[in-house]
């Protein structure tokens, strides 16, 4: 339809441009020819006018729409479970301690300026969020086979790596489990991967259908990119034991696949940095190589200010240099450079033995808290005589429990108890608190109740 074509347009918009005609007719502008020429240019802009009109409105983000959803409700009892970001016990967002602390130096210090970094971040972050990872004595830093970019959180983090993989690596597919965090795929597809899935939980168990991981992993081709969450496996809260994680690596070894670690959860699911790395650390130590994409967001409540680092780990420092050197031909369209804010904070406290102790301690809170509330939402459902095994929820791990609720469950919670989570039944532990376990637990009882 020809927007202008008035016979066409609906009786709005030609009540609208009738009267932009009349506001920028002389008479209705009064003197001065400016006011008339702006106004006689606005009549073009009638509503239909606009070179957008064709654009569709897209769904919210699965995930994002849910607080959009939350934000829209008045009730006074309502819940959000859906985002994952910290909670404490009063509901409110966390800025930790030793955050504060790192921004307080930060400002005082007056030498410091705002000039933009190099491509690859601030050099110090780099060298410490690879020994963050990795461990301080890992031979792959000691060989200097690591490459390590600063990059926007784990999302850019993952987008540099994936591109990097499409412009550079034989093999373009990329192995996701199923199911996965909802961005993934759309990250590795828009880096230009195709994305596959393999097996990874069993809806009977609500655990890990190891055997389903074993056989789609096996036959997935050699050299295939393989998507691994380092823990706190995001949505299923399922991570594999130590002894499954021995035999995922040496099944990936012997098909010559390349993993790329997704760690967003470092000391978020133990309370413990180096155990939450363990999964990372015994591929580093075969000596073989792979990505790792690392996140500040949760583990130093950073969410926002984007802070996050890709390390790529190769046979010899040769390749490390080479591989470096197209990351940066990846960055520098994109984004130019990282921001320096966030990654400053970071440095400050890990360079500091001081308040790197602090931050673990802070971390060790948290993690500890979210495991109070998995024991806290167990007891309760046991208290209400709840249907079904909820042992799962003390057994998943990191910020989500993945209930096993299904779509419909969980708009009757939302619909009658204001509980806001994601279609597919995932609450974030770290949204709830012990006022608020017990609304929780009615709302499940009740949703259970109901199906059965
Ligand atoms: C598994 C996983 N990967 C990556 C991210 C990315 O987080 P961010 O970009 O905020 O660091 C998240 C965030 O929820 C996640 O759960």
């Amino acid at each position: 339809m020809n927007p202008r074509d008035s016979s066409s347009s609906s009786p709005s918009d030609r009540r609208l441009s009738a009267l932009a005609r009349h506001l920028s007719s002389p008479s209705a502008a009064g003197v001065g020819g400016g006011v008339s020429r702006s106004l006689a240019s606005s009549s073009s802009f009638a509503r239909g006018d606009s070179v957008f009109s064709h654009v569709a409105r897209a769904p919210e983000d699965p995930i994002l729409g849910v607080t959009v959803a939350f934000n829209k409700d008045p009730s006074p009892v309502k819940l959000n479970l859906g985002v994952g970001a910290y909670r404490t016990e009063e509901g409110k967002p966390l800025v930790l301690n030793v955050v504060r602390q790192a921004e307080q130096q930060l400002i005082n210090d007056r030498a410091r300026v705002k000039e933009y970094l190099p491509i690859v971040g601030l050099v110090e972050f780099n060298k410490l969020s690879a020994k963050l990872i990795f461990g301080a004595d890992s031979p792959a830093i000691l060989e200097n086979r690591v490459t390590t970019v600063q990059c926007l959180s784990g999302t850019g983090s993952l987008r540099v790596g994936g591109e990097f993989l499409a412009r550079h690596y034989h093999q373009h597919t990329i192995y996701i489990p199923k199911p996965t965090w909802g961005n993934h795929p759309k990250v590795f597809t828009l880096a230009g991967l195709s994305v596959k899935y393999y097996r990874y939980y069993d809806p009977a168990t609500r655990g890990l259908d190891f055997q389903g991981l074993l056989e789609d992993l096996g036959s997935a081709p050699l050299g295939a990119v393989v998507l691994l969450h380092a823990c706190a496996h995001n949505p299923t809260g399922v991570d594999p034991t130590i002894q499954q994680w021995e035999q995922i690596r040496q099944l990936i070894r012997s098909r010559r696949q390349l993993p790329f670690f997704d760690s967003a959860y470092q000391g978020f699911a133990s309370g413990n940095l180096d155990a939450d790395a363990q999964s990372i650390r015994s591929f580093v130590a075969d000596g073989g190589e792979c990505l790792v994409a690392q996140s500040y967001a949760k583990n130093m409540g950073l969410y926002g200010e984007r802070v996050g680092a890709l390390s790529i780990v190769c046979r010899t420092a040769d390749v490390a240099g080479r591989v470096e050197s197209q990351l940066k031909l990846v960055i520098r369209p994109m984004y130019s450079n990282p921001p320096i804010h966030g990654a400053s904070i970071v440095a400050a406290i890990l360079r500091d033995r001081e308040m790197y102790n602090e931050w673990t301690i802070e971390l060790k809170a948290m993690a500890d808290r979210i495991i109070s509330m998995r024991h806290q939402l167990f007891d309760a459902l046991r208290a209400r005589g709840t249907p079904g095994d909820w042992s799962h929820i003390i057994k998943q791990i990191g910020m989500f429990t993945f209930t096993g609720l299904n779509s419909q469950q969980v708009a009757f919670m939302t619909k009658e108890y204001h509980i806001y989570m994601t279609s597919d039944g995932r609450i974030s532990m770290a949204g709830l608190s012990s006022k608020t376990v017990p609304h929780l637990a009615d709302a499940i009882h009740a949703a259970v109740a109901r199906a059965v």
